[in-house]
């Protein structure tokens, strides 16, 4: 049986293809070398999950020589990424082989690109200096400590080396139609946003709510440059009582991922939590509930 995180990460990558911004994708496309046989185009992504930014580089035109080098903290991802680039692979025409070295090595239908998949966290990923021209990273920065991340990263950027940052949650979650009473859900959520601000892992901050925002000053700090910079929600609804797509099992995760967090506080009233958690399963089941989270991407590079 696929794990629940995997089959929530493939229901989302087409609510992210809807979601990321096309702005600063096309600046990132107009800036980035899609690489040549001869001079691929080295890749750092970090939080890779199954690789959809791979797939999706790819697929919008990015990438086209690459050495790819996708780190995860979690195994299971990983495993999943291996069997599906290879399925996708094959769907486009290409190969996809492994080499003596445990790469991927993806080629024909014009693509040339070696898939080093890492399973370390960001503290334990090692890389030689200067070894990539492009960091990318979706819904992953918010998970993190910024500053120190940006620290540990940038020995490892080339110089002018570019960043596209994609999908950092900004602090707001959104519900349609109003839940009565407006305080009680405003309070939910507020637990929620906080939990995210005060998570920590083995000791050392772990994520902020405010991520998105946040990252113009911290990008700035680490001396990098924003190119560009927009809004990539997640905007679901229902259409004629529908979802489209994975979106009803994806609402249906993110409901309760809030749960879980929500009913580990002390200071969540469990019966308020059930009562407002009945009420929005019950629209996500009546195809009723609009669901938005705000959330920026940023393109730009590191000093020249
Ligand atoms: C929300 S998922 C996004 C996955 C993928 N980028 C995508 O958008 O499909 C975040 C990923 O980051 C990984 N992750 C979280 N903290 C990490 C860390 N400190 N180091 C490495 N990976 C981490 C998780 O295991 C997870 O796969």
């Amino acid at each position: 049986m696929t794990d629940p995180f995997v089959r929530y990460l493939r229901a989302k990558v087409s609510i992210d293809d809807a979601a990321i911004n096309r702005g600063v994708f096309m600046a990132a496309k107009a800036a980035v070398a899609p690489g040549t046989p001869g001079e691929p185009t080295r890749v750092l992504d970090l939080g890779a999950g199954t690789c959809s930014m791979l797939v999706r580089a790819v697929e919008w035109g990015l990438l086209r020589h690459a050495h790819y080098v996708a780190v995860d903290a979690d195994a299971s991802v990983l495993a999943a990424a291996k069997a599906q680039l290879a399925d996708w692979a094959r769907s486009r025409g290409a190969e996809c082989a492994t080499t003596e070295t445990e790469e991927l090595a993806i080629h024909g239908d014009g693509l040339e690109v070696t898939v080093r998949l890492v399973h370390a966290s960001l503290d334990g990923f090692e890389s030689s200096p200067r070894g990539f021209d492009l960091l990318i990273a979706n819904a992953f920065f918010d998970l993190v400590d910024v500053d120190r991340a940006l620290e540990r990263i940038k020995p490892w950027l080339a110089r002018g080396a570019r960043f596209w940052l994609t999908v950092n949650f900004d602090g707001e979650t959104i519900f349609e139609p109003e839940f009565e009473p407006v305080e009680v859900e405003q309070r939910l959520l507020d637990v929620y946003h906080r939990s995210m601000d005060e998570r920590r892992l083995s000791g050392e901050a772990a994520g902020h709510s405010r991520t998105g925002r946040r990252l113009f000053s911290q990008l700035h700090r680490a001396g990098a440059r924003v190119e560009a910079a927009g809004a990539s929600d997640w905007v679901l609804f229902p259409r004629q009582a529908r979802y489209a797509g994975e979106e009803k099992s994806f609402i249906h995760h993110i409901m309760d991922t809030i749960a879980l967090e929500l009913g580990r506080h002390a200071d969540v009233e469990p019966g308020e939590l059930s009562v407002w958690l009945d009420a929005r399963r019950a629209q996500i089941e009546a195809g009723e509930l609009v669901y938005i989270a705000h959330q920026l991407d940023f393109f730009g590079s590191f000093g020249t």
